[in-house]
């Protein structure tokens, strides 16, 4: 029985939706991105009575996204944003694309979330902002973080690519940052293949974003479509970074299944829990930890449940990825720690040791296959092959 890794649900209402925009005059920029973009506006204060709507730029990824947001806030040569290294290479990407660097610190051993604590101490007199990484669907702790940000003066982007549904604290993405970024990469709980989104609150900064994804023009197509010729201008260095009206199209009926999706996707996290206490794990201090479940371990808020991932026991990760392979189970790791990547240790030198708890955690986990669709029996199955692994 192979089980794959991951599988999406589009069907008969995302194609239905983008055929739709195949009769009409835009593909692009045009208003099926603008409809998306205020349903996400509304999805994020979904239940909040009278809370006004945030702005939201759809773009082309969430890796444009985060570059776009940070350009906004004038990141450029010479400022340092702290990051976390439990990340994907985006976060990382985005920050060094505008010449400036990356201040990476480690993180908290239950969740993988950066560590306040950790980011309070690494403020240094070039910091300019903070990005946190949502990872795996958890809210990092906003409220501390946004403490920090107030004391010290700083920014916060926030790289919400796992997940658009998370809350934590009575916090949503976007709600404590200057700006969030979603992706809707081809894996994620909401998706068109690829795209993304920033969500911010402040209209200055929307209206920056909106110009920063089109170039640096004045206008797009759609809004000098008709009446008399209107001349464009370069008004600033942009980048070409927008979402198409075919991807919003196909995005826009998925919003209405979000709920429902998450919680499918937590009776799957809740089940995996149970089979792997049953076969594998000894969490309530039992010797000696064969599998260890982050989730079991702390569950801060509502996840989005995006990855659920296991800890295999140090040196033996690699010897489970391929008996999970052989047996044809998908899986991924989510992350190796970023800063030992080959292009990160040559410019950001930061030796192996240096962040301790992201390291062990990149050394030791498993993304297993995960997605509303997973059948019991599936999951039964990669429960077997990772108990067959473990020997
Ligand atoms: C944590 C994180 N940030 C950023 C990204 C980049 O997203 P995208 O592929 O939409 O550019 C990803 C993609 O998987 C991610 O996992």
């Amino acid at each position: 029985m192979t089980v794959e890794f991951y599988r999406h649900q589009l069907g008969e209402a995302e194609a239905a939706s983008w055929a739709r925009v195949l009769e009409t005059l835009f593909l692009t920029l045009g208003p099926q991105v603008a409809a998306f973009e205020e349903d996400l506006g509304k999805f994020l204060v979904r239940g909040r009575e009278g809370t006004p709507t945030p702005f939201v730029v759809g773009t082309s990824c969430c890796s444009m996204g985060l570059l776009l947001a940070l350009r906004a806030l004038d990141v450029g040569p010479g400022d340092e944003v702290i990051t976390t290294p439990m990340t994907f290479a985006a976060t990382t990407n985005a920050i060094l694309h505008l010449g400036a660097s990356p201040r990476l610190v480690d993180v908290e051993p239950e969740t993988g979330l950066i560590d306040p604590a950790a980011v309070a101490a690494a403020v240094g007199p070039r910091t300019v902002g903070i990005l946190p990484v949502h990872l795996y669907g958890q809210l990092a702790d906003m409220r501390a973080l946004r403490a920090v940000a107030d004391d010290k003066g700083l920014f916060i982007v926030e790289d919400s690519a796992h997940g658009i549904e998370m809350e934590r604290d009575g916090v949503r993405p976007g709600d404590l940052g200057e700006a969030a970024v979603f992706s809707v990469y081809a894996t994620k709980n909401i998706t068109s293949g690829d795209g993304g989104a920033v969500v911010t609150r402040a209209a200055r900064m929307a209206d920056r974003l909106r110009r920063l994804r089109n170039h640096g023009v004045s206008r797009a197509a759609a809004e000098r479509h008709g009446g008399v010729y209107r001349h464009w201008d370069l008004v600033e260095l942009g980048y070409k970074a927008n979402l198409t009206d075919l991807d919003a199209a196909m995005l826009r009926p998925q919003l209405s299944r979000v709920e429902d999706k998450r919680r499918k996707r937590e009776a799957i996290v809740l089940r995996y829990e149970s089979l792997l206490r049953e076969r594998l794990t000894d969490m309530a201090g039992g010797p000696p930890a064969r599998c260890r479940v982050p989730w079991l371990v702390e569950r801060r808020g509502q996840s989005s449940h995006h990855l659920f991932t296991v800890h295999a026991k140090p040196g033996q990760r690699d010897a489970v990825l391929a008996t999970l392979g052989s047996a044809g189970i998908g899986t991924a790791v989510n992350y190796r720690a970023i800063h030992l990547l080959t292009y990160l240790v040559e410019v950001l030198h930061l030796p192996r040791g240096s962040l301790p708890v992201a390291e062990e955690m990149g050394d030791r986990t498993i993304s297993l296959p995960m997605y509303p669709t997973l059948e019991s029996r599936a999951q039964e199955r990669v429960v077997e092959a990772l108990t067959e692994a473990w020997g």
